[in-house]
């Protein structure tokens, strides 16, 4: 079981009842005294894996309450978007193997704004990154990279819906980030003016508006995705899906990878898994070269924004948030 074990539900915890109806009534599993044990999650959110004992059926909940504080109906309403989020991309068959979008189970106001989702055992995305970087296991996060490259092109491609993409609201999202990096302190009016001159020039390029746009993860990180046998992927997390861009996903895994190698100084070699990710990508598409020209050319931008994003995390120190600021506009230099 992952995460760590923190204790029992108590009968007369509000939880205890919704958990055993999700299990019997979303799960169809019955057990007449079932009792549920809690592991803690890592998140930004309170996200536990609860067990029950006799069945061993397992639940994950994610409480959205403890983020937005006094906030009942923001919480509320973002536990309510990622429900909706989960269903609307299930809608797509994305459901089984090898691409599948977590079943939504339920949401209890009440219970600390809670939502239920059905248990996916599997590998992170992170545990495989961590492997490669650590242990130079390379051919483990090619494989999982292949997989995660067919399941994103699928989703990309089912949901594409003949509009153009509105790159404008990239740039939009740049200027957030370097918002709040500039409001902490962590860069200066004079890279906010040179990233906002090198936005103006991805914002002229008419390949950044070419695509269509298609239902976007949101937050492809390496937390979201976990990985079962062969070829299986299953998504996790859809708060922040949104209809844009698929180069917004696809450049926050590559500018994933590219962090998690300089992080310890091993820059060059994230290059061949960005390669290897962005030529799978590539693969399924008519004219793959075509694609692959067309992927690669616009990834330097949205892998300098996650960079950015990056480098605004409190737990990035000021020397290392100066190396994520110089690639994203060493990125950005890229035409
Ligand atoms: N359906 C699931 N099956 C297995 N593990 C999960 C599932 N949902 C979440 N997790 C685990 O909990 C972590 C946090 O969940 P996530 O939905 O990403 O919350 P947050 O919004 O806080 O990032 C994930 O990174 C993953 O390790
Ligand atoms: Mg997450």
């Amino acid at each position: 079981m992952i995460g760590h074990y923190v204790g029992h539900v108590g009968r007369a915890d509000p939880l205890h009842g919704f958990l055993g109806r999700t299990m019997a009534d979303r799960l169809g599993v019955r057990e007449s005294d079932p009792s549920f044990r809690a592991f803690r999650l890592s998140g930004s959110n309170e996200v536990y894996a609860y067990e029950e004992r006799t069945t061993r059926t397992r639940v994950i909940c994610k409480f959205f309450g403890p983020r937005f504080g006094w906030d009942r109906d923001k919480a509320a309403g973002t536990a309510h978007r990622e429900y909706e989020g989960l269903r609307t991309l299930r809608g797509y068959d994305l459901v089984g193997s090898p691409h599948h979008v977590i079943r939504p189970l339920g949401m209890d106001r009440d219970i600390n704004c809670v939502l239920a989702l059905e248990y996916y055992p599997g590998e992170l995305l992170s545990e495989a990154i961590n492997r490669a970087v650590h242990q130079h296991d390379s051919g483990h996060l090619f494989r999982r990279l292949t997989a995660l490259a067919f399941y994103l092109a699928t989703q990309h491609n089912r949901t594409a819906n003949g509009a153009g993409v509105d790159f404008d609201a990239d740039c939009r999202y740049l200027d957030s980030v370097m918002g709040r990096l500039r409001t902490r302190g962590r860069i200066g009016d004079w890279d906010v003016d040179e990233l906002s001159w090198l936005r103006d020039h991805w914002q002229v390029r008419p390949r950044m508006w070419q695509d269509q746009q298609v239902w976007l993860h949101g937050d492809a990180t390496p937390a979201n995705f976990l990985f079962g046998r062969g070829m299986d992927v299953a998504a996790i997390d859809l708060e922040r899906m949104k209809r844009g861009d698929r180069m917004f996903d696809v450049g926050r895994i590559a500018g994933e990878l590219q962090h998690a190698f300089l992080a310890v100084g091993d820059r060059d070699r994230a290059e061949q898994f960005i390669g290897h990710f962005l030529w799978e990508y590539s693969c399924h598409f008519p004219d793959r070269d075509a694609a692959f020209r067309s992927i690669t050319s616009r990834a330097p931008y949205y892998m300098a924004v996650n960079l950015l994003r990056i480098a605004r995390n409190d737990y990035i120190s000021d020397r290392y948030c100066g190396r994520l600021v110089d690639q994203a506009k060493e990125l950005l230099r890229a035409c």
